[in-house]
This record gives structure tokens, C-alpha cells and sequence, in this order.
């Protein structure tokens, strides 16, 4: 290797000795042969080894053999210009040596009658002060040194280039002023002074010296005092003052060809609003404008939205008034607007959402209150709104073009979100302090529950809607036919709680257990919201004539919320009222939105929040009621044997058999049954789980949860309300009731209930429904201390199944399916949470063991 170098580089001197001799040695040929030779780079020619010079690449003669040309950018020379060798091309016009890596100029280089018009050393290290014979190119047009190790000052001789056009020193180690004598520049376009150490004010006369100039770049420079007086820059477009130590503003005097102007990162102080009407109607052509990290003050000026070219505005970090954020115009073709730290208060304007080209959108540290509205997000990539006060929900809209934008921050303010699946990471940078919340059904589809039967149901709610719809609108039509009779024939019927009973609160109602207070001043005035009949004004004083003034008679249970009730609505609505007695943890506006969201979740095995009523410090669940009780009654509280359904209702309810579905003793003691029930649960829990974002977890997943609706198919009721309870009944709730308890809650003490709780209470009841017995204090063999899981899971593992089935349906169906059931009952109720199956699992298991269905 080290041999085919050497001799490699052998050859190329040789053939470099060669060349050079082949010239005299005061000829063009001869200087640039030998530069070539000391920079030790071999020329390439398009005639292959061709000897001749001018035909190499980069290099161009006139007639007489004499180089007019050099470009020779990137041919990876490096080290100092030698002495006589292109210094000495009398007839050089262009000389381009960029990029490469050159370190020093040589002392020849610009002698005078230089004809180089173009000099372009940018992107080498060449180090030292500019060369003070910089002014014998007198003819030069364009100066690019740029990026390179320049220090010093700027030298006066610069101010003899009369003819300069184009003057780049930018990236360098320049400092000092920039020198009075640059205004003889007088020719220049493109000035670019920018990322050197420059101080000191500009030379007074600055605009008008420069009648041509288009480009002023003096960025990142340490420039201070009053903003240059650019009045005479008549074909300024591009104006990069960003970065300096610049104080006072003068803004007034730009016109029309300016497109951007970048004054950001100064100390530019004093009002903003210094900007008059007049003056920004002459900034047609302006696309650019950013004025962010200044010490500017006052509103912002008028007639922002009459800039009808700005694509990009920047006015952040600055020291405004607060000003309504509803108050500014903003011009439609915005694609970039950063109000960042602009003191803005008040909401966004919904008229925001015209901006329609909008890419980058950052309100981020203001005191911005309200709601996000629709923003376009079509060709949205960013937006912070971090640090304000926003409220509500991110927009639909918004959030499902986030995955596929490239920023977006919405930490610090009061948002809620739903359903966006992000990482983690992502969710703590970018949400810090929003709250994950949605319990509404995020995938109802996906979940398998009603399979095809879902698109026939929905036809079927749509359906039932639009004749609802129909027979209330008749109803009314009726209602004022009757009224204009005036026989308010439907009145009549009520109950006349309403004229007899008082109805100006405080009410006081008392049960064994508890005292409640209705905290209202006129029953009349509080109303009862149900979601699907809007139009029926109910109020509390319905609830108190539905239930003769929550008489203990129409009690149904005390749950551990508190006393449920029974009674029927104007109109023959039967529902079931749950008083959330610790119900006053949350205002009443968060608790009605969360009961609002709770109407929205439905699953045919689910029992649906009717509708509800904030009473005071009373919230008021209200319930579908289901007439066929809960599986606790079905199971055990129904005497052995041979009575009918009007029995096993307990005898403090109201008696009335019309819209009650009897369920016979024969139709409930059969496997396939058991099973239904079973299999419904089941599908309520995994759409809860599974088909909700953020899961929801029930909590309390017992044998009286379950319902049996008039259909028969069971429903599991009481989910989602520990949210409107609030967390002081946390620790109760997720402490579960006795018997369905998982182990992991009596080992620990702040154990949080999660989906697994639940998928162990489910197991219980598995357990509950193939074995007939109850979860505790049953009989299960002669030890007095044992519950129904140990004794269950105990056989199981014996493999001793038949123990375990009910007599009752232990002929009524395949045994067979009854263990793999037993099976998965215990795989439910394991001790560890993360060896129990997921609700998911549970249905397809309990699908497998479905029992054919006979037709009848
Ligand atoms: C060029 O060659 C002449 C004689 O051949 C010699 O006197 C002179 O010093 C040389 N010049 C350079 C720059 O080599
Ligand atoms: C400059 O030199 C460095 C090493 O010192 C090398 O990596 C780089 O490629 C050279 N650049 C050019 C343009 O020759
Ligand atoms: C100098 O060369 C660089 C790199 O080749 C190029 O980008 C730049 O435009 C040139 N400067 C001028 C003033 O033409
Ligand atoms: C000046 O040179 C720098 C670095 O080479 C380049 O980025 C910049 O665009 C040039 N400025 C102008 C005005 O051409
Ligand atoms: C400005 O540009 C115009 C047109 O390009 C030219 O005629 C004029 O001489 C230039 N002025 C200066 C001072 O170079
Ligand atoms: C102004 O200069 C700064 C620093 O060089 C640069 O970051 C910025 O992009 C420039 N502004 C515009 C509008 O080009
Ligand atoms: C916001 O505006 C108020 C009143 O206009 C002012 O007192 C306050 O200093 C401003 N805040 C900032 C950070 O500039
Ligand atoms: C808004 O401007 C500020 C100050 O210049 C800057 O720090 C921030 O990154 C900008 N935001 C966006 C999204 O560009
Ligand atoms: C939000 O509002 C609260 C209460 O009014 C206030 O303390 C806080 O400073 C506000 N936050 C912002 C970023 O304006
Ligand atoms: C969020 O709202 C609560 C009250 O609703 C308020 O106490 C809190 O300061 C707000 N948080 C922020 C960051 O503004
Ligand atoms: C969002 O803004 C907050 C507050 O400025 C900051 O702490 C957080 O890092 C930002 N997140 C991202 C992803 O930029």
C-alpha cells in the first residue's frame, strides 16, 4: 500500500516537473502549472493527459494563451498560496478557490492593475487580517470571502472598489466597526457582514450611500446604537439585522420592494405601534417580518391584516400591553404566525380558522383563556399553545392530524384529550398537565359484542329515533290541540303531588341507613335532564311525585353511593334514581358533564345513564329500569324451588306486574342460560376495557351489578361512577365487596383497582353462576372460614368438577362445557393480576363453550 502511494505520487510530481518544464517560465501556462505542482494536485482535462494548460479543467485563456479564468472550487487544495504562481495572472478575471483548504494569501496576490473582477475564496482556512492591498482590484464586482478565519478589522481600502456589486465576509473573526469608506462602495447589491464580531454604529449616510443595494445581511454581529437610517435604501428586499445589540427603532421608513426584514434578537425598545397606518399600506411586497426578542412595548400596530403579501410574522418575546387576543386582524395569507410571550389574553378568535395556509402556529406563554377552536389543519406542521390557560377538549379536527405533524406542545394549560395513541414520552413532554378523558366509546365496532348484528341495531336506533321523533311531535301537536281545548286531558291522570305537596325546598328524605337533603328552593325550578327526550321538560318535582316524595316505599336498594329509588315519568317512563349521597366532592358543572359523558357510553349489555338531576348537593343517576332485577336476586335471594318472578321481588316494591317479563324457574336454571348471563357480563366488561379510551374500570364487579333487562340478556350496571363521587370513596370502592375482593387488595394498602380487579370480580361470579352459591358464608363443606373462590379453585385443581356444578343445571346441558367454564373461572380468579386473561380473552373462551341453541 505504502509503495503504490509513494510511487503514485512519484509519477504525479514527475508528471508536474514535466508540465512546468514544458513552459517558460513567464508565462500564464507556467504559473498555473506550478501553483497546481506546490498545491500537489494533479489537473484533470477533458482531452485526457493533455499537456496543454488552458484546457485543463477549471481553467480558461483568451486568444493568446493568457488564463482569464480559474475555478478550481473543491479540488482539495490546501496549505498557503505560493509566491509567483496565479498572484502573477496579469489577465485573471475569475478566480474561484472555495472550498478547499487554503491557509494564507500570498504577498503577490493583489498587486496593482489586477484585472480580477470575481474572487471567490469562501469555505477555506485562511487566517490573518484582510490584506490591505484589498483596494488595487479595482475593478472587482463580486468579494466573496466568506467563512474563513479573517480577523481584524475591516480595512478602508475596501471603500476604492467602486465597482462592487457583491461583498461577502460573512463567517469570519471580523470585529471593529465597519469602516466610513464602505459607503464608496457605491454599486453594491448584496452586503453580507453576517456571524463576525462587528461592533460599534453603522457609518452615518448608510442609506442613502447604497441606491442599488437589495441585500443587507449584518446578523450576529455585536452592532449597537440607533437603528441605521435606511431611508435611502430604495431597492432594499432583504434586510437581516437579527442578533445585534441595536436599540432604537425606526421603521417608518421602508417601502415597498422590502419582502423580509428580520429584526429579531436586539434591544430594540420602545412602541410598537410607532408603526402608522400610512406606512404599513407601503409594505405590500413584505412576506417576512420578524421583530421576536426585542424589548418592544404597546399594542401591535393597526393594519396587520392589510399586509396582504405576510407569509411569516414573528413578533414573540417582547414586552406588550396585554392586549385582547380577539382584537387583532391577522392577514389571510399567513403560513407562519408566532405570538409567543406576546402578553395576549382573551380567547382565540374562532376566525383563526381562515387562516388556511397556516403551517406553524405558536401562542405559546400567554394568558390565552377558553377553548382551542377548529383551526385549519390542512397544511398545519407546528403548534405550540403550551403555557396559557386553555380549557376543554383539543379539536377532533386537531388531534388526528397531530401524529403526522413535526411539533406540537399543548403542556401547561387545562386540556383534555381523548383517544390519541402517543407514546408515553410524548404524552409527558408534550401534554404535561392535560388530562387524558374521554369514557366515550372510542371503538364500539371492534369489539365483537353484537357482531353483525350491530349494523341491523343501529338501523334499528335510527329508526326507533325517527319514530320517536314522529310520536313526539304528534304528541305535541296533540298536546296543543288539547290545550287550545282547553281540557289538559294529560294532567289529569297525574298524581297530584304536584298541587297537594309542597314543593319549595329544602327537602329532607331519610332511609335506614342515611339522611339525605335535596338543597332546593322550588322543585320546580330544578330540572331533570334526559338525554334522549330533551324536549320533555321534567324537573325534581317529577322525581318527587314519581316517588311520592322519595317515600321509602318506592326504595329499591342502598347501595354504597347511596339509596336507590323506583317511579315512573310523566309519560310512563319507568326508571330507576341512584342519589349519589357523597356526591359533593366535584361541582356541580363537572359532575353534570361527566354524567353527560356517561349517557354517551352504551353497549346492549350495559345499563345506560337515562339522563340525571343535580339537586342541590344531590346528583340524581337516573336509570332505565330493569324489571327482571339483578343476578344476586335471580341466583340467591330467590327461595329454592318454585315461585314466580312476583315473589323474588322484594315486597317494599311497587307492585305492578304489567311491564314485568317473568322469568320461570325452568327458563333460569339452564346451562344456557347461566351461560347467556355469563357471556353478556362479559361483553359489557371487555367493551369497558377494551372499546372505551382510557379504559374504564368498573370497580365493583359483583352479582347484583348484573341486570336482567326485559330481553332477558343481562346488563352490568353501576360503572363510571366513582368520577362524579369523587376520591374520597375511592379507597372504599376500589376496596370491592366481600367475596369478590382479588387478593392483591388485602396485601397492599393503596392498591388502584385496574382492569385485572375487575376481570377477577367477573371470575366470582363465573364461579357464582355454574356453582349456585353464594361468594360467601354459603356451605361448601364443614370449614366455616373458606369462600367460594378457595373452595371452587381448590376442586378445580382436583380436577373434582362435579362437585362442583349445580344440581340444578347439571342435566341441562353438556358437563363438558360447564368445567372448561369452571376453567376459566379459575384462570380468573388467579392470585396474580397479570396471569388473569384480559375481557377479550374471556369472551372468545366463554364463546368456545357456547351451547348450541335448539330452535323451537
Ligand atoms: C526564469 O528563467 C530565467 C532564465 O531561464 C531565470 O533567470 C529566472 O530567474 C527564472 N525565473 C523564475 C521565477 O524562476
Ligand atoms: C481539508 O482538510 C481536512 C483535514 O485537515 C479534510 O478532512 C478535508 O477534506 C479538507 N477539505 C478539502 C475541501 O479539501
Ligand atoms: C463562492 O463559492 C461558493 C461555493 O462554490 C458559492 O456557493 C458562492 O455562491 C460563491 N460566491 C459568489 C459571490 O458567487
Ligand atoms: C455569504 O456567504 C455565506 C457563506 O458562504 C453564504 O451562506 C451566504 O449566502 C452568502 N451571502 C450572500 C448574500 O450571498
Ligand atoms: C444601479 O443600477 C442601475 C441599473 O442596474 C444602474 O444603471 C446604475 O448605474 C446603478 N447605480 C449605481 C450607483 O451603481
Ligand atoms: C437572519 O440571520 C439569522 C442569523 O444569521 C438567521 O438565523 C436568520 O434565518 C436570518 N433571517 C432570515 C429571514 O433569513
Ligand atoms: C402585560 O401587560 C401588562 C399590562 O398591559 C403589563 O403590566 C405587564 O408587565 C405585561 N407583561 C409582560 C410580561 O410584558
Ligand atoms: C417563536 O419565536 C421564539 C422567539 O424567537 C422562538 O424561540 C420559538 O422557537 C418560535 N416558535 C416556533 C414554533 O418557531
Ligand atoms: C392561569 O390562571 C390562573 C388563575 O387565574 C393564574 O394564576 C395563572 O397565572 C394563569 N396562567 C397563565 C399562563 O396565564
Ligand atoms: C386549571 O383550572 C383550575 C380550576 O379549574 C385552576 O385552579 C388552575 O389554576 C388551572 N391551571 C392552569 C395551569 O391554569
Ligand atoms: C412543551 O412546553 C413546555 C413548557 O414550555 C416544555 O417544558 C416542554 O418541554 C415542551 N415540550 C416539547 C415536546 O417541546
Amino acid at each position: 500500500m505504502g509503495t503504490g502511494v509513494f510511487a503514485f505520487s512519484l509519477i504525479i510530481s514527475l508528471l508536474l516537473r514535466c508540465l512546468a518544464s514544458q513552459h517558460p517560465n513567464n508565462t500564464d501556462a507556467f504559473f498555473v502549472s506550478d501553483f497546481f505542482r506546490k498545491m500537489k494536485v494533479a489537473p484533470s482535462s477533458a482531452e485526457g493527459s493533455s499537456s496543454r494548460v488552458c484546457s485543463w479543467r477549471g481553467v480558461s485563456c483568451d486568444g493568446q494563451e493568457r488564463v482569464v479564468s480559474l475555478v478550481a472550487s473543491g479540488f482539495g487544495f490546501s496549505g498557503p498560496i505560493p509566491e509567483s504562481t496565479i498572484g502573477k495572472l496579469s489577465e485573471l478575471r475569475v478566480l474561484d478557490l472555495s472550498h478547499n483548504n487554503i491557509t494564507g494569501l500570498s504577498l503577490d496576490f493583489a498587486e496593482p492593475g489586477s484585472s480580477l473582477r470575481s474572487l471567490n475564496l469562501s469555505w477555506n482556512k485562511i487566517t490573518g487580517p484582510l490584506p490591505s492591498n484589498l483596494g488595487n482590484f479595482k475593478l472587482m464586482e463580486s468579494l466573496d470571502l466568506s467563512h474563513n478565519w479573517f480577523t481584524r478589522e475591516i480595512p478602508s481600502q475596501v471603500g476604492s472598489l467602486s465597482s462592487l456589486v457583491v461583498l461577502n465576509l460573512s463567517r469570519n473573526l471580523l470585529e471593529a466597526s465597519i469602516p466610513v469608506a464602505i459607503l464608496g462602495c457605491t454599486s453594491l447589491v448584496a452586503i453580507d457582514l453576517s456571524h463576525n464580531r462587528l461592533s460599534g454604529s453603522l457609518p452615518g449616510g448608510f442609506g442613502v450611500a447604497f441606491k442599488n443595494l437589495s441585500t443587507l445581511d449584518l446578523s450576529e454581529n455585536e452592532i449597537s446604537g440607533k437603528m441605521p437610517d435606511l431611508s435611502g435604501l430604495d431597492s432594499i428586499t432583504y434586510l437581516n439585522l437579527s442578533g445585534n445589540l441595536l436599540q432604537e427603532l425606526a421603521l417608518g421608513v421602508f417601502r415597498d420592494p422590502l419582502q423580509v426584514m428580520d429584526l429579531s434578537r436586539n434591544q430594540f425598545h420602545g412602541l410598537i405601534s410607532q408603526v402608522h397606518h400610512s406606512s404599513v399600506s407601503s409594505w405590500s411586497s413584505l412576506v417576512y417580518l420578524d421583530m421576536s426578542m426585542n424589548e418592544l412595548t404597546g399594542y401591535f400596530f393597526p393594519g396587520l391584516e392589510d399586509l396582504s403579501s405576510l407569509r411569516h410574522l414573528n413578533l414573540a418575546f417582547n414586552k406588550f400591553s396585554s392586549q385582547e387576543f380577539h382584537l387583532l386582524e391577522m392577514p389571510s395569507s399567513l403560513e407562519y404566525l408566532n405570538l409567543s410571550k406576546a402578553n395576549l389574553t382573551g380567547q382565540i378568535p374562532p376566525r383563526i380558522s381562515r387562516l388556511l395556509n397556516m403551517k406553524v402556529l405558536d401562542l405559546s406563554r400567554n394568558h390565552i383563556t377558553g377553548n382551542i377552536p377548529e383551526l385549519s389543519t390542512k397544511n398545519l406542521q407546528g403548534i405550540d399553545l403550551s403555557v396559557n390557560n386553555l380549557t376543554g377538549e383539543i379539536p377532533k379536527s386537531l388531534q388526528q392530524k397531530l401524529p403526522v405533524m413535526e411539533n406540537f406542545n399543548f403542556s401547561y394549560n387545562n386540556l383534555t384529550y381523548c383517544g390519541m395513541k402517543f407514546s408515553p414520552e410524548t404524552l409527558e413532554s408534550s401534554f404535561i398537565g392535560s388530562q387524558s378523558d374521554c369514557p366515550i366509546a372510542v371503538n364500539p365496532d371492534g369489539i365483537g359484542s353484537v357482531d353483525n348484528k350491530h349494523k341491523d341495531l343501529k338501523l334499528g336506533l335510527a329508526l326507533a329515533l325517527a319514530l320517536s321523533l314522529f310520536f313526539l311531535l304528534a304528541g305535541l301537536i296533540s298536546l296543543a290541540l288539547a290545550l287550545r281545548k282547553r281540557t289538559p286531558s294529560w294532567t289529569v291522570k297525574q298524581p297530584s303531588y304536584r298541587e297537594e305537596q309542597n314543593i319549595s325546598g329544602p327537602f329532607y328524605f331519610q332511609t335506614d341507613s342515611t339522611t339525605w337533603v335535596a338543597d332546593v328552593k322550588l322543585a320546580t325550578s330544578v330540572p331533570v335532564v334526559i338525554f334522549e327526550k330533551p324536549l320533555l321538560n321534567f324537573t325534581f318535582a317529577d322525581l318527587l311525585s314519581a316517588t311520592s316524595h322519595f317515600d321509602r316505599g318506592t326504595l329499591l336498594a342502598e347501595g354504597r353511593y347511596g339509596p336507590v329509588y323506583r317511579g315512573f315519568l310523566p309519560g310512563g317512563i319507568h326508571i330507576a334514581m341512584k342519589v349519589l349521597v357523597h356526591g359533593s366532592m366535584v361541582t356541580d358543572q363537572e359532575a353534570a358533564k361527566e354524567l353527560e359523558r356517561l349517557g354517551q357510553i352504551k353497549h346492549p349489555n350495559l345499563v345506560s345513564l337515562t339522563g340525571y338531576c343535580l339537586a342541590g348537593d344531590q346528583r340524581i343517576a337516573i336509570y332505565d329500569y330493569m324489571e327482571n332485577g339483578n343476578l344476586q336476586n335471580l341466583l340467591h335471594d330467590l327461595p329454592l324451588g318454585l315461585q314466580s318472578t312476583e315473589d323474588w321481588t322484594s315486597d317494599t316494591w311497587e307492585q305492578d306486574n304489567a311491564g314485568i317479563q317473568s322469568i320461570t324457574t325452568e327458563g333460569m336454571t339452564t346451562w344456557r342460560f347461566r351461560h347467556k348471563i355469563a357471556i353478556g357480563a362479559a361483553r359489557a366488561l371487555a367493551f369497558l376495557h377494551h372499546g372505551c379510551f382510557p379504559p374504564i374500570v368498573h370497580r365493583d364487579v359483583k352479582a347484583s351489578s348484573i341486570y336482567i333487562d326485559s330481553a332477558m340478556e343481562s346488563r352490568l350496571a353501576d360503572f363510571g361512577l366513582s368520577r362524579i363521587v369523587g376520591n374520597s370513596m375511592e379507597g372504599d370502592m376500589s376496596r370491592g365487596s366481600p367475596g369478590y375482593t382479588p387478593p392483591e387488595f388485602s396485601e397492599l394498602e393503596n392498591t388502584l383497582a385496574t382492569t385485572k380487579t375487575d376481570v377477577y370480580g367477573f371470575g366470582v361470579v363465573l364461579f357464582e353462576l355454574i356453582t349456585g352459591k353464594k361468594p360467601i358464608g354459603d356451605e361448601y363443606s364443614e370449614d366455616k372460614e373458606i369462600t367460594l373462590v378457595h373452595w371452587a379453585r381448590d376442586l378445580v385443581r382436583r380436577n373434582e368438577y362435579s362437585r362442583l356444578i349445580d344440581p340444578k343445571i347439571r342435566e341441562t346441558g353438556p358437563e363438558k362445557q360447564m368445567e372448561e367454564a369452571l376453567r376459566i373461572a379459575y384462570l380468573c380468579t388467579a392470585d396474580l393480576p397479570p396471569k388473569r386473561p384480559s375481557m377479550h380473552q374471556i369472551v372468545g373462551l366463554l364463546k368456545d363453550v357456547e351451547p348450541v341453541t335448539i330452535m323451537h
